[in-house]
């Protein structure tokens, strides 16, 4: 069966890569639209880079819309350090034609949970979690309507990429990550501790680079940039690919193993804001809200992953 999906994202060239996976796989996705949302770069970029990725895939008629330009409470906190000015740095693309929607994300959201059967769509979320906790807040009827929110963030063995304690995604707007993961939604949270085992090394670049169409080299243009900054961070011999994570797992998810466990997200201390307090060794007696991952088959995903990019333009 097709599976319906939401993708709320702040692109970033991880972002690029998901929204790519996913375009490329009509016969498992549909794609029902695109929601922005500011996190690695300000709305007004992540909503052009968006249109971007969906003309590079091919697809000017995908549907794309702006949300939330700022977390529920916080300021912004952005990643240019890490995904450049842009937040796309990397390939030259021209800039996109097809149009952004009128609608805001979170109606769209709304209201497209709202036309659709309980459990038919699967909200798929790449950056802060800003559009969908407020989709929650403002229509709370739709929170049954969900089928399930794969969501990459967080992190437990990994802890912090943004400060020593908490993960980028969640860190930007722990508010809003603290509404979704109380809302009884089933989740599955693609953490650093996945993530960072998703390594592009030199070699999957240059599988990148061979493919024969477009979005290969592209995509090994954008994951040589992204990559600089966390391989000399980590020392790894290739830079984490997040955000794909959420699609594989969408198309294969035999690649990944994880534990139901109950995690929570800290919202009040300023040292560990935004830390996903995650209850791996079952230590607590607060119920299980979200299936947490811990493992990949990390050339499965590759595979994957090369596999669908070739399908592309
Ligand atoms: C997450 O933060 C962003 O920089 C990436 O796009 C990814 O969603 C990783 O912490
Ligand atoms: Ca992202």
């Amino acid at each position: 069966m097709v599976r319906k999906i939401i993708i709320d994202t702040d692109p970033g060239q991880d972002d690029a890569v998901a929204i790519l996976l996913a375009l490329a796989s009509p016969e498992e996705i549909e794609v029902l639209g695109v929601t922005a949302v500011a996190g690695n770069v300000p709305l007004h970029l992540t909503q052009r880079n968006a249109r971007m990725v969906c003309e590079l895939a091919g697809r000017s008629d995908m549907k794309v819309f702006a949300g939330c330009d700022r977390p529920m409470v916080r300021p912004l906190v952005t990643a240019e350090h890490v995904h450049g000015q842009t937040g796309l740095d990397g390939p030259v693309l021209p800039e996109p034609t097809m149009p952004l929607q009128d609608k805001h994300a979170v109606d769209f959201i709304i209201e497209t949970l709202r036309a659709e059967e309980a459990g038919a769509v699967t909200l798929c979320v790449l950056g802060p979690l800003t559009n969908i906790a407020m989709a929650f807040q403002m229509a709370p009827d739709v929170v049954e309507k969900v089928q399930e929110i794969v969501l990459m963030g967080g992190a437990y063995f990994e802890v912090g990429n943004i400060t020593p304690a908490a993960e980028f995604n969640i860190y930007v707007d722990p508010q809003a990550a603290a509404v979704v993961f109380a809302s009884g939604v089933p989740i599955v949270v693609m953490p650093l501790d996945v993530t960072h085992k998703v390594l592009v090394t030199k070699a999957r670049a240059n599988a990148f680079r061979d493919l024969g169409n477009t979005c290969g080299p592209v995509v090994a243009e954008m994951t040589d940039f992204f990559e600089r900054f966390d391989m000399e961070k980590y020392g790894s011999d290739g830079g984490p690919l997040h955000d794909p994570c959420v699609t594989a797992y969408l198309l294969k998810p035999e690649l990944f193993t994880g534990r139901q466990i109950n995690v929570e997200i800290e919202v009040a201390s300023e040292l560990t804001l935004g830390m996903t307090v995650a209850d791996w060794w079952r230590v607590s007696d607060r119920a299980p809200n979200a299936t947490f991952m811990g493992d990949v088959d990390a050339d499965g995903f590759f595979d994957l992953l090369n596999e669908r990019l070739a399908r592309l333009p």
